[in-house]
């Protein structure tokens, strides 16, 4: 059994104390709120653990070995410096941290201590992104080209981090994840409609070394809610649909064909339109399955698959994006935007 707290039981920070309370190799030892009203109904649903409103109680306690975090993202770093410095494991939601620099240290903290720092991207977890991934590995589409999100909906609208910051590191971890790449250059456009200076919508665009690509698209002013990837293919393609209750993926057997002559010139392109096909999706909640994962992870001594450095690979992608915004869309490259955030 290890020892667990949680720092922020808000709208999402709930969700992670119903499955710590609940994985039969943790204990939820305290649940930290600034909130009163939050810690009442907490303290209501789980009679066992301690309420309170100061992180120093937990960090205190030799029984806690981990603690999971889920604050506002401008808190991030300084909570989770908090919680590494007081020697113990940490699972932060994601984005790590707002600023590269800052992620750099928290991951260099945590090796320093031997301690795990695992990121919450939820979807590295999603049973439909790991069927798409052995897909990928197994050369199942052919070579993987190009990849499209679509993370839209009506709210919720955040006031301290625009949208590009709030859903899109949901999509640049599965981008990477499924490449196995990081991107070389980002280009983002996007409008703040609702509040001064806090984009409601944008459109990004992560370019990779060898040619493939991933196109994403966030909004919380929309009227439709979409969850969508779609992965491009040499011979298959397939979508991932979060919204379909049961049949999550499809694959489709579609493709074109491109003969070329000895000068390469390009003779025909032959269309595909092959079966649809949707396979079973192994169950599993992605939120309870990358809890168990941290948990394993710290008793197990291993890495978590979301580790620091994935974090910190996001949070550059989103800095330079970021970037890209303020330029008004102009591409700007990974390193290049490391060097303009420190400077
Ligand atoms: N993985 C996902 O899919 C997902 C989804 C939603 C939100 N999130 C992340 O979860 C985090 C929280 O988002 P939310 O929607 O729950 O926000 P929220 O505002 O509903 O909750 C944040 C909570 O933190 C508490 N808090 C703030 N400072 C604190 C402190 N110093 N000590 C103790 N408590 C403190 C607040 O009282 C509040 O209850 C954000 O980082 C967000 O990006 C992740």
């Amino acid at each position: 059994m290890i020892g667990v707290g949680l720092i922020g039981a808000g709208n999402w920070g709930r969700n992670l104390a119903r499955h710590f309370a609940t994985l039969p190799q943790a204990e939820l030892k305290y649940i930290c709120d600034l909130n009163p009203e939050i810690r009442q109904a907490m303290a209501v649903s789980y009679p066992q653990t301690v309420m309170t409103d100061d992180i120093r109680t937990i960090l205190s306690d030799p029984n806690v070995d981990a603690v999971a975090v889920a604050v506002d993202a401008p808190l991030h770093y300084r909570v989770a410096k908090a919680v590494l410095e007081a020697g113990k494991h940490v699972y932060v939601e994601k984005p790590l941290t707002l600023v590269s620099a800052e992620a750099r240290e928290l991951v260099d903290l945590a090796q320093a201590r031997h301690l795990k720092l695992m990121v919450g991207h939820l979807l590295e977890y999603h049973p439909a992104v790991d069927y798409m991934k052995a897909m990928v590995r197994r050369g199942a589409l052919g070579k993987a080209l190009y990849l499209y999100f679509q993370r839209v909906n009506l709210g919720i609208v955040r006031q301290t981090e625009n949208v590009w910051w709030s859903l899109a590191p949901h999509d640049i971890s599965v981008a990477c994840y499924l490449f196995e790449a990081e991107p070389v250059s980002i280009s983002v456009s996007g409008q703040s409609y609702l509040q001064d200076d806090i984009e409601d919508v944008v459109f990004g665009s992560l370019k990779f070394a060898d040619g493939r690509m991933a196109h994403i698209h966030v909004s919380w002013l929309d009227p439709h809610k979409i969850r969508k990837v779609t992965l491009v293919g040499e011979q298959k393609m397939v979508v991932f649909d979060d919204m379909e209750a049961t049949e999550k993926i499809r694959i489709y057997d579609k493709g074109a064909e491109v003969r070329r002559s000895v000068e390469s010139y390009v003779e025909a392109i032959t269309l595909r339109n092959g079966d649809i096909l949707i396979p079973r999706i192994a169950p599993g909640e992605p939120l309870r399955v990358e809890c168990q994962h941290f948990v394993d992870c710290v008793m197990s001594d291993t890495t978590p698959r979301s580790d620091g450095e994935d974090g910190l690979r996001v949070v550059r992608v989103l800095e330079a994006g970021s970037l890209s915004l303020c330029r008004g869309g102009e591409p700007v490259g990974l390193d290049t935007a490391s060097v303009a955030a420190h400077a």
